[in-house]
């Protein structure tokens, strides 16, 4: 939000607004707000939270919008699309000349022991070793090529850990992997699953582990780039 400074009178695009939580954080700049995900059942929910901002669902691969804001904005999705240069182009052209996109998202080791884990303990129970991940978790290099080839100039990026701590207490890891990394899992008959998933928590736990609370090992990008 920092990073975004949102201004009054300013026309700001949320990609990938899930609740609403931050396109209402946004609003109270006084700045006028468009909330978009690919999710109905997040739009429903956005625009019951804050029935007076505008809410639509849209596909961040296939934007529609030309030239129409002043900053797209987007928070903890961006590794979900493993399209980037179709985002990175709708992004573009919704953008007015000089417009600015800010956004934050996994980057390059992400997750890094959870992933490490999972696919070991997958391994060790004797599937395949498929790439079964469904994030996209790019470099700065990486990122900053895409940006700039599509004519966005990178002028800020910072790659950096940001362990979280997780909610459910002793739960917390389970949880995530269950409503995140439920790929893992695709191959695996659920009787096989639980005894796993006690696997990878004990291989976890010296790391992630602390003060009765599970943290996962979230390494996040951070970017500025400006339409040309
Ligand atoms: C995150 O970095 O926010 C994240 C990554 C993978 C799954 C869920 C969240």
């Amino acid at each position: 939000m920092e990073l975004l400074a949102p201004q009054g009178g300013e026309c700001i695009l949320d990609l990938g607004c899930g609740t609403g939580y931050l396109t209402d954080k946004i609003s109270t700049s006084e700045a006028e707000v468009v909330g978009i995900d690919s999710a109905p059942t997040m739009i429903e929910q956005a625009r019951a939270n804050y029935p007076n901002l505008k809410f639509e669902v849209a596909d961040g691969r296939n934007l529609q919008f030309k030239e129409q804001f002043d900053g797209v904005f987007s928070n903890a999705v961006l590794h979900w699309i493993t399209e980037p240069e179709k985002v990175v182009a709708g992004v573009w052209q919704a953008l007015k000349p000089g417009g600015r996109f800010v956004a934050e998202f996994g980057g390059k080791g992400n997750v890094k022991s959870i992933v490490s884990a999972l696919n070991n303990a997958i391994q060790a129970a004797g599937y395949p070793a498929i790439n079964l991940n469904p994030w996209y978790f790019p470099t700065i290099g990486e990122y900053g090529t895409l940006l700039e080839k599509q004519g966005l100039q990178l002028i800020y990026a910072i790659l950096f850990d940001r362990p979280t701590p997780l909610e459910d207490g002793e739960e917390g890891i389970r949880n995530w992997i269950k409503m995140f990394a439920n790929s893992f899992f695709k191959d695996i008959p659920v009787d096989k699953q639980a005894s796993m998933l006690a696997n990878i928590e004990n291989k976890l736990r010296p790391n992630l582990y602390r003060n009765s609370t599970w943290h996962a090992d979230y390494r996040r990008i951070r970017i500025i780039a400006i339409k040309e």
